[in-house]
């Protein structure tokens, strides 16, 4: 069933890290009420680091079990393990590194140091994702998957009009990304889709288009960001100037 997508708007992009981040931590916590574990998918990103340097900030970090929390991440840029520049470095530096994780549940996706290409990697990651599922899918339930979104309904690294777009498995390696670097790992469509909650959070002016686009019913292939959907909700997760040109209800 295709639910209509929630919208959230708060007032500036401080605001929305804030709000998603005590988002986020709720949404572990119910997960783990209910079944003592939590899987979240970690974006790139300003968005991404901005709400975990908030999640790092707030009190409700305590009341987190950790070592039960997996982390995967939606896409990766093909660059080695601890370059600067990889969603997986600045998610360790907004927070991860704090946190009592525990590492067998920390996912990141390889780089060209521990792999021999982005299709290698993508496979790697595949196989970490389905010895995780353990079950028909391939893909675990994630509890929330968390996407950026790029001037360009972009979204993880599948860009519009890219053959990435198009992959099937749960995983494919990206050559010619228009956004360098241009070799990445990412996340398919069906694996996003596997999300329970999947959360788009975006902010500024030059995302507005982008944010009308995607909402409005634009194909795939232009705006990618506009077709997944949560299995139980899909929450737009906006700051003001990326929502101004949505139309007023
Ligand atoms: C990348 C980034 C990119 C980012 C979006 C949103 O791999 O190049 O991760 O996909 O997530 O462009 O970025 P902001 O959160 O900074 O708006």
């Amino acid at each position: 069933m295709t639910r209509r997508p929630l919208v959230v708007v708060h007032r500036d992009k401080a605001m929305l890290a804030e709000a998603s981040a005590a988002r986020l931590a709720t949404a572990v916590l119910d997960a783990q009420a209910a079944r003592g574990a939590a899987d979240i998918v970690l974006t790139g990103g300003s968005m991404g680091s901005a709400v975990l340097e908030a999640l790092g900030r707030s009190p409700l970090r305590e009341a987190i079990d950790w070592p039960a929390v997996t982390i995967w991440w939606g896409d990766e840029r093909y660059l080695p393990t601890g370059d600067e520049d990889r969603n997986e470095t600045q998610a360790r530096d907004a927070l991860l590194d704090d946190l009592p994780l525990d590492p067998a549940r920390v996912h990141p996706m390889a780089g060209c140091d521990r792999s021999g290409s982005p299709d290698e990697a993508a496979d790697l990651y595949a196989e970490q994702l389905a010895r995780a599922a353990g079950g028909p899918h391939g893909v675990p339930a994630f509890d929330v998957v968390m996407l950026g979104v790029g001037p360009d309904g972009h979204i993880a690294s599948l860009f519009p009009g890219h053959p990435a777009l198009t992959a099937s498995g749960s995983t494919v390696g990206v050559r010619q990304s228009p956004k360098p670097p241009p070799e990445r790992v990412s996340l398919t469509f069906e694996a996003l889709q596997r999300g329970a909650q999947v959360w788009f959070l975006v902010a500024g002016p030059d995302k507005a288009d982008a944010v009308r686009r995607s909402l409005g019913g634009a194909p795939r292939d232009e705006a990618p960001a506009g077709s997944v959907q949560g299995t139980s909700a899909t929450i737009w997760l906006l700051d003001a100037d990326a929502a101004s040109q949505l139309p007023t209800a």
